[in-house]
């Protein structure tokens, strides 16, 4: 077991240390363009960051979003990144956690996330099908198109997610 996981808001100084993690926890994948937009954006995103001693350990991003156009407030989750060093002992379990609590707060009524059912499922995801994606996904990430509902609150939502900039870039969604 690694030391107490400290979250907090990212803040300026953490950019250079978020910019090292991606590469390492996303070897395959160039996820920094899209973390890199997010974190200029100076609206609508939440940015956490998990310290353990004075390491960045991981790294969480939510945006806020629209569906259909409608007044609900929802947010999509992501992208989500452990050190290697650092995996499988919670960090990203307490990044989703603390992230989803201020969400909650914050008056989001779903969470979305394209990630790995096997994953998100253990903390209240599951398939979506009311809500679709901006972009259209591979048959084979069906699955991977998941939410989280906060509450009982009006029944399931319907229509196209709406996502800001960032997120409008068919690569990030096509696979
Ligand atoms: C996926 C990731 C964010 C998980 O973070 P983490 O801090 O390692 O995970 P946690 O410690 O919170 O949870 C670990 C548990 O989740 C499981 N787990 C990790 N990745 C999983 C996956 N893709 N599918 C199913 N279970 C998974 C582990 O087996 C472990 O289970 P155990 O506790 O029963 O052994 C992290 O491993 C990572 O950054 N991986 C590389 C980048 C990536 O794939 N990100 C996905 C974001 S969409």
């Amino acid at each position: 077991m690694i030391g107490t996981i400290d979250i907090r808001e990212c803040a300026p100084h953490d950019v250079e240390s978020i910019e090292a993690l991606y590469p390492t926890a996303f070897p395959e994948e160039d996820l920094l363009p899209l973390v890199r937009e997010l974190l200029a954006a100076t609206r609508d995103t939440l940015s956490l960051v998990g310290i353990i001693g004075d390491v960045l350990a991981g790294h969480i991003l939510f945006t806020i979003c629209s569906v259909a156009r409608k007044p609900d407030k929802v947010a999509l989750l992501g992208p989500l990144a452990v050190a290697p060093a650092c995996q499988r002992q919670g960090v990203g379990a307490a990044l989703i956690h603390a992230g989803m609590r201020r969400m909650e707060t914050a008056g989001m009524r779903s969470i979305f996330v394209l990630g790995d059912p096997g994953y998100y499922g253990r903390f209240g995801f599951a398939p979506d099908d009311g809500v679709t994606p901006p972009y259209r996904l591979p048959e084979e990430w069906r699955d991977a198109w998941q939410s989280h509902v906060f509450g009982d609150n009006g029944g399931p939502l319907q229509g196209e997610l709406s996502v800001p900039q960032p997120w409008r870039h068919p690569a990030l969604w096509e696979g």
